[in-house]
């Protein structure tokens, strides 16, 4: 029996910042951001928007009414969580209106923890195959205005189902994992912003890639060679580059005649628009080479590469199904890229400082979400969620 990816969507704010206003107002070259971080836009959050209402807008086109009664767990990975305490799956899964037998947690490692919940969710279907399991993986990337991270923010959420037999690509066993207490990126409990030390967190990150990918020739996986696409961990687009030359050089490979294009290209187009979206961020590369490879990639495998700083790192593959292209949503994740207002840079800053109130009155939030769910108010320190009236 296979298990592994039945169906993926995705969804960032209706809201971007132009990369290139960014650095105007920075001092910076347009070139640097655009080239040297291989980012175009940064994806902007309302001041009703949050890694639940992301998530249930990736979640809810996956739903319908055979998967509503299947779906046993829902396996929320952030690091931008609401609640020190409550799963910020809870909410989701009554705004997408899922069954009440239901298991639901969050899961936390800095942008790795989604991969967790993919073993996690792997290792329940195969224990009950009827089953199915939604994960979901949504964040808000936030720096500080000014900071050398800035450029490197952004937000969305990915959602996926797992199930046995799937129809977009089985998970293989094989796996290679890193895990070493670092302090290269991090948010204490009191701050908004993470604190990180930017290039320092680069050269753990290329560090962990080795060392996972040896794990994973170890313990059985696919060669270099047999990998036909790579999806990275994409703070922001250029590291994918960075880390598929380090892979290549390290396996003795040689990346010329475009196979480097060839090979992540069409997995960084995606990213380039909304920036970091930290657990989500791998998978919206996987799903970007999804729906924009072109070629039939049916029967081929992906290698992928999870990294959450402090860190973690797993190197995994997967292999493509056939068919996979009949479930692609291109259309409604082109449209929705494009279809997103540009902001001024003030409206921008505006949008970064704005915080909720914590006085524990009843507020009403203002209106900013361009999807289908919105944070409408806070109530005693209850957040009050509801439908938006669009279908987006
Ligand atoms: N034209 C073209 N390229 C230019 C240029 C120009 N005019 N000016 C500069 N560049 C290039 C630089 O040469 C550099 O490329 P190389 O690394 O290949 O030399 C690139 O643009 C960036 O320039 P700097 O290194 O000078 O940029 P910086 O110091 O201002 O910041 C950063 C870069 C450290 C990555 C910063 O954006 C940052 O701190 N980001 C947040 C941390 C991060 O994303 N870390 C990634 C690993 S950790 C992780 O993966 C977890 C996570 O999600 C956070």
């Amino acid at each position: 029996m296979f298990v592994g990816i039945d169906d993926i969507s995705f969804y960032t704010s209706g809201k971007y910042l132009s990369l290139s206003s960014l650095a105007r107002q920075n001092g910076e070259d347009p070139e640097k951001y655009r080239t040297g971080l291989g980012q175009d836009r940064m994806g902007v959050p309302g001041p009703d928007e949050d890694a639940v209402t992301l998530a249930a807008d990736a979640a809810w086109p996956l739903i319908n009414k055979e998967n509503r009664q299947r779906i046993s767990t829902v396996l929320f990975a952030t690091e931008s969580g609401v609640d020190h305490s409550k799963s910020a799956g809870i909410y989701v899964h009554k705004l997408i209106g899922l069954r009440e037998n239901c298991r639901i947690v969050e899961l936390k490692q800095a942008c790795y923890s989604a991969t967790a919940a993919v073993q996690m969710a792997c290792a329940l279907v195969m224990r009950r195959p009827e089953d199915q399991v939604l994960v979901v993986a949504s964040d808000i990337a936030r720096y500080g205005l000014g900071t050398p991270g800035e450029a490197t923010q952004g937000c969305g959420a990915v959602a996926f189902i797992v199930k046995a037999n799937p129809a977009l690509l089985a998970v293989d066993t094989a796996y290679g994992c890193h895990s070493e207490d670092v302090m290269d990126f991090w948010r204490p409990n009191h701050m908004d912003t993470a604190l990180v030390d930017g290039k320092y967190s680069t050269l753990v990150y290329l560090r962990a890639l080795v060392s996972s990918w040896q794990h994973y020739r170890h313990d059985g996986g696919q060669r270099f060679t047999d990998l036909a696409r790579f999806c990275y961990h994409l703070p922001f687009t250029r590291l994918a580059e960075k880390a598929h030359r380090k892979l290549a050089s390290t396996e003795g490979q040689s990346l010329q005649g475009g196979l480097l294009d060839k090979q992540i290209a069409a997995s960084l187009l995606y990213a380039r628009q909304t920036g970091n979206s930290y657990s989500a961020s791998l998978y919206t590369a996987l799903l970007s080479l999804l729906e924009n490879d072109e070629d039939d990639l049916a029967g081929q495998r992906i290698g992928l590469f999870s990294y959450g700083s402090g860190c973690v790192g797993e190197f995994f593959s997967m292999q493509v199904q056939p068919g996979y292209k009949k479930r692609s949503r291109r259309a409604l994740h082109l449209g929705l890229l494009e279809n997103r207002q540009e902001l001024e840079y003030a409206d921008y800053a505006r949008l970064f400082s704005y915080s909720l109130p914590v006085d524990g009155g009843y507020h009403e939030l203002p209106h900013g979400a361009a999807g289908r769910y919105r944070l409408a108010a806070l109530d005693k320190h209850k957040r009050i969620y509801t439908t938006t009236g669009t279908q987006a």
